[in-house]
């Protein structure tokens, strides 16, 4: 059977109050109109037609790569039923047509799903939920033998009408091939002018179809963001939602208000992360690893039993097991660090390798570097590793002793058991096990200092 997915985004957002498109606002790290993109993919969809309008061309580029979107553009904002219309002619023939929001990002799969599998020639699906307060939304209306009957819109509501508790989250699942017959048909001769997607609900019933209804396990799932407030309220309930994931994978989590997901995190057994610590994108982390208070974590590995102390930044780099990090260090895209390896406080390393047993403790900068085994990197040793046009490469062999405040001017290489005094520029080569001292000598001198009037 053939699925088609309609995504509606092409309202303005105008309460956002943004230069962004609504459906490119974030949860999660992630564009909204990818969440319900991503989850519609997991249905098995065969195509996605979003109808877009205002700020179309940012949104189109957004998704450049994304295979298998037709767009259909909505010059004017004339109504949910004018908006489907648009994608009406690259819809199937036949199949099911699920319409679903681009503000609405939280909708899962199974629902979806469960949702697609009440269509029949003879039935379509709406989904639904009850409200306390339900002011605004378009109200389900029953008849006698509880069957729904029609949607009717706030505006259009008479009193007895308003107090109906059930409400049209406006995501539905329809024969496609009705669509094709009732979308044209349908007039804007209401309280708002407009054409209403929800008058197809009432065409349904007067061609004999019955209307199913189906309610989401979570009303979260079908809420709209309309406004910064309603995106934050959701981003909390996702993020309460990532965080209790990982914490019934066995990661000890101590404030799970203070943790933020943003991407996927894989995690071993007994992991502990402390309080304000960002993931995101593709995180792994290890057994045993710890992460301490007001770390950033971004499209990383870490393998078992590494400690990442406090106020660390660690993007793109891989890291083995056991290693310790930080406080306050920071690795940036390329970082690799092996088995035993310290990165302390205020050091950067960039697109090197640290090798296993290595110690990188203090102030230091290491670009662009390859440093062997139990290597000593003396505090504030700098690899000059840039001229202002090209990048080169600094070689520094096992057991390596770099003392304090050197800097190693690249292309260079420091051999096998090799030391540098402290405080040498190094320029050309270190040979193994040689000691290398460039440095102006030290001369003492008669002295005698001046004293103020
Ligand atoms: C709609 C439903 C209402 C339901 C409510 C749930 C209709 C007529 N009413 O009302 O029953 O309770 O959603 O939130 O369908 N859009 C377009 N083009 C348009 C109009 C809207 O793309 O011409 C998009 C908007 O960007 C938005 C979505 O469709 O993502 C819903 O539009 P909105 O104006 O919020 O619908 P409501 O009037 O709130
Ligand atoms: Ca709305």
């Amino acid at each position: 059977m053939n699925i088609d997915v309609v995504v509606l985004a092409a309202g303005q957002g105008s309460r956002m109050k943004s230069d962004l498109p609504k459906v490119l606002h974030p949860i999660a790290g992630k564009p909204m109109l990818a969440h319900v993109l991503d989850t519609a993919r997991s249905v098995k969809a065969d195509a996605f037609h979003v109808v877009i309008g205002h700020g179309s061309e940012k949104v189109k580029s957004q998704f450049q790569d994304t295979n298998n979107i037709q767009w259909a553009m909505q010059l004017e904002q004339k109504g949910t039923g004018h908006a489907v219309m648009m994608a009406l002619e690259n819809l199937a023939a036949s199949g099911v047509t699920l319409i679903l929001y681009g503000d609405v990002p939280l909708i899962q799969a199974n629902t979806l799903q469960a949702l697609i599998e009440l269509v029949s020639a003879k039935q379509m699906a709406l989904l639904t939920v009850n409200m306390d307060d339900p002011s605004g939304y378009g109200r389900i209306v029953r008849d006698s033998k509880n069957l729904v009957t029609s949607i009717v819109e706030q505006k259009d509501a008479s009193t007895a009408e308003l107090t109906i508790q059930e409400v049209n989250t406006g995501i539905m699942a329809v024969p496609t091939e009705h669509l094709h017959t009732w979308l044209p048909q349908l007039s804007s001769d209401n309280a708002q002018g407009e054409y209403y997607l929800t008058d197809v609900i009432a065409m349904a019933v007067a061609s004999g179809l019955t209307v199913e209804t189906l309610q989401p396990e979570f009303a979260e799932e079908t809420y709209g963001v309309n406004n910064r407030a309603q995106q934050a309220e959701l981003e909390r309930w996702y993020q309460a939602r990532l965080v209790n994931e990982i914490m019934t994978q066995g990661v000890t989590v101590l404030d799970p208000a203070r943790l933020d997901i943003r991407g996927n995190v894989s995690v071993g057994r007994d992991v502990v992360i402390d309080a304000n610590v960002i993931l995101e994108g593709k995180v792994e982390l290890g057994d045993g690893v710890h992460i301490e208070a007001n770390c950033i974590i971004k499209n990383s590995s870490i393998a078992a039993g590494t400690v990442v102390k406090a106020f660390s930044h660690i993007d793109q780099a891989l890291i083995s097991e056991a290693c310790d990090i930080g406080p306050y260090a920071r690795l940036r895209p390329g970082s690799q660090l092996e088995n035993g390896a310290k990165v302390g406080n205020f050091c950067e390393v960039k697109k090197s390798v640290i090798g296993a047993g290595s110690k990188v403790n203090h102030l230091s900068y290491i670009g662009d570097a390859t440093v062997g085994e139990n290597v000593n990197i003396g505090a504030g040793t700098i690899t000059c590793n840039y001229d202002g046009v090209n990048k080169f490469i600094t070689q520094i062999g096992d057991g390596a002793f770099i003392g304090s405040n050197s800097s190693l001017v690249a292309p260079v290489v420091v051999g096998t058991g090799a030391t540098v005094a402290a405080g040498s520029t190094i320029t050309k080569a270190v040979e193994a096990n040689k000691l290398a001292v460039a440095r102006g000598k030290q001369v003492n001198l008669k002295w005698t200092r001046p004293t103020k009037a």
